[in-house]
């Protein structure tokens, strides 16, 4: 079995629906708790073994660039003061040398056409797609779960999860076939997907959640530039027509997802990631309850 050794990381889109807070600040980049959205991602990268992250970007987001590289005065200033945890802190990110690219979608032509992008950088292997606005939080890490699928059955994988109801209606939604040994019945193979359903058609509730372990041969179908639900080149499609003749497995993970292109999903995100950290968790869920019980706003 070939290793899954790069991932693709889509982050051009221009996060409507959390502007104006992306109007300047990369959608990716905005916070959760204690760190950019983009740091939580990258990490769970490499707890599944990615060793080169593929970034396509857009206009305006240099910001993304910057943040994996060096900041000498930023860190000159912060070692002169003898600050050295937040040093590491800052370092904490930065990556080997030659452990990202970055590639600049030059038209927001649509997931799909953003994934064909990365074709001459991904060559001929399988490789993951990671949408990084969708914060997985599990143990063993997500995209780990999918890349153990992959070990074991090999061909496509597609991370899914319950749509919450009423909901199918905005994602990728597939439907399944026969369940796979092993993984606790939450391997099964993929029969069908459709991008976006229109309300009452959708197959299944089981969304496509934004990870995704691809063979290479989807950057031929990628190729057709067909558009799709939304006018837009959808990966979903692609995928379907590499179903006829590749084996699509769908994984119900294990753990708790937060969509973070949305105030709501990114406020989720932030108290629960506020409540499992290591040193500011008791002070957090402090302000917090003094916060839902009124306390806290007594003083504004
Ligand atoms: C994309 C995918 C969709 C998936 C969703 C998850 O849609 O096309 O299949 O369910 O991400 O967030 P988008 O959110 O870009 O409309």
């Amino acid at each position: 079995m070939t290793r899954v050794r790069k991932a693709v990381l889509p982050v051009a889109g221009l996060g409507t629906r959390i502007l104006p807070a992306a109007k300047t600040t990369p959608k990716n980049l905005l916070n959760v708790f204690d760190r950019p959205l983009l740091s939580h991602v990258v990490a769970e990268g490499r707890a599944a073994g990615i060793e080169h992250f593929i970034f396509i970007v857009g206009r305006g987001q240099g910001g993304i660039e910057d943040y994996f590289d060096r900041g000498y005065e930023l860190e000159a200033e912060l070692a002169a003061k003898g600050k050295t945890e937040i040093l590491e802190a800052v370092r904490a990110d930065l990556p080997r040398p030659g452990e990202m690219s970055f590639v600049r979608q030059m038209s927001p032509l649509g997931l799909g056409h953003a994934v064909w992008c990365a074709r001459d950088l991904i060559g001929d292997e399988p490789f993951a797609v990671m949408l990084p606005d969708m914060l997985m939080d599990a143990t063993p890490a997500a995209l780990a779960q999918a890349v153990e699928a992959h070990d074991a059955v090999g061909g496509n994988i597609v991370v899914v999860e319950p749509a919450p109801p009423g909901e199918a209606h905005k994602y990728g939604i597939v439907s399944l076939g026969g369940v796979a040994e092993g993984f606790g019945g939450r391997l099964a193979a993929m029969t069908g997907m459709v991008e976006k359903p229109p309300p009452g058609t959708e197959p299944s509730n089981l969304f496509i959640s934004g990870r995704y372990i691809l063979q290479p041969r989807i950057f031929e179908a990628l190729a057709a530039h067909e558009r799709g639900a939304g006018g837009e080149i959808q990966l979903t499609d692609a995928m379907l027509r590499l179903l006829k003749s590749q084996e699509f497995h769908a994984l119900r993970y294990e753990g708790a997802t937060y969509d973070c292109g949305d105030p709501v999903g990114l406020l989720r995100a932030n108290v629960a990631y506020a409540m499992k950290h290591p040193t500011l968790a008791g002070a957090a869920r402090e302000a917090v309850t003094r916060l839902l019980s009124g306390d806290g706003l007594a003083g504004h």
